[in-house]
């Protein structure tokens, strides 16, 4: 049985004050909404990391960061390590967003070596991966997420693997209102779930989480999470309102 996973993805919104007060209102009120029985997290952008942190410490809420650079120190400029973040309290990161992907350039072979570091550093990737429009189009949606996700884990045993949560967000619906169907996020859901079983055992492959991102709101959070693969749900946009954030906690219960 795969606990429930909701992490939002605030990207570069918020400020000092706004982050704090989003931060108290969910660890306030989460709790009552879904006691332990849902995993929580929120990614801040890196300044606001620390005092985020410090707000929810004594909450269940875990923090994450959005992106980690994959060297442990040294002359890289405006880079972060996974020490870094480790040392302000985050405990997840995301790699290989989309945005990051499509937006940044990164390539797979760049959030390989930033799962590696996040690993080793002791923090909990998730590992992002997801097609294009144009790539869903011209039937490439099977070949995208294998590449994707044998890429993003290549070189981890079993062990290392298991610290890994995968958030399948498929392009063209994040940020764009257009959700996958919940057929659509189980198929291509259950194929990553079956990638991994033909890597690793089938033990492992049942415990790693899969969530669904890409435009999830109160009123289709149900829907999503009440599919077989989908294990929780990484929120945009919606993560920014504290309502609408705890009502897709509530949905994941
Ligand atoms: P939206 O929920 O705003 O579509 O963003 C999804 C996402 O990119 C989460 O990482």
């Amino acid at each position: 049985m795969r606990k429930p996973f909701v992490a939002g993805n605030w990207k570069m919104n918020t400020d000092s004050h706004s982050s704090v007060e989003l931060a108290k209102r969910i660890a306030t009120d989460s709790c009552e909404v879904a006691g332990h029985r849902v995993t929580v997290a929120v990614c801040p952008p890196f300044v606001y990391l620390q005092t985020v942190a410090k707000t929810l410490s004594a909450s269940s809420i875990g923090v994450g960061a959005q992106d980690i650079y994959y060297e442990s120190k040294g002359a890289f400029t405006g880079e972060v390590s996974a020490a870094m973040l480790k040392d302000i309290g985050c405990t997840y990161v995301l790699c290989g967003h989309s945005e990051r992907r499509h937006v940044i350039g990164e390539t797979d072979e760049l959030i390989n070596k930033k799962v590696a570091a996040a690993i080793s550093g002791g923090l909990l990737p998730i590992l992002c991966v997801g097609e294009l429009l144009s790539e869903r189009k011209t039937l490439q949606t099977e070949e995208v997420v294998k590449r994707q996700r044998k890429k993003g884990l290549a070189g981890w045993s079993e062990e290392k693997v298991s610290a890994v949560t995968i958030a399948y967000e498929p392009v063209w619906a994040i940020g764009t209102g257009l959700t996958a169907t919940p057929q659509q996020a189980q198929e291509v859901q259950a194929l990553i779930r079956k990638l991994l079983e033909q890597m690793y055992d089938g033990k492992l492959s049942q415990e790693i989480r899969i969530l669904y991102g890409g435009s999830v709101k109160p009123d289709n959070a149900a829907e999503l999470m009440a599919q077989e693969d989908v294990d929780g749900l990484l929120v945009g946009g919606a993560s920014l309102n504290a309502d609408d954030f705890l009502a897709i906690i509530r949905a994941a219960v």
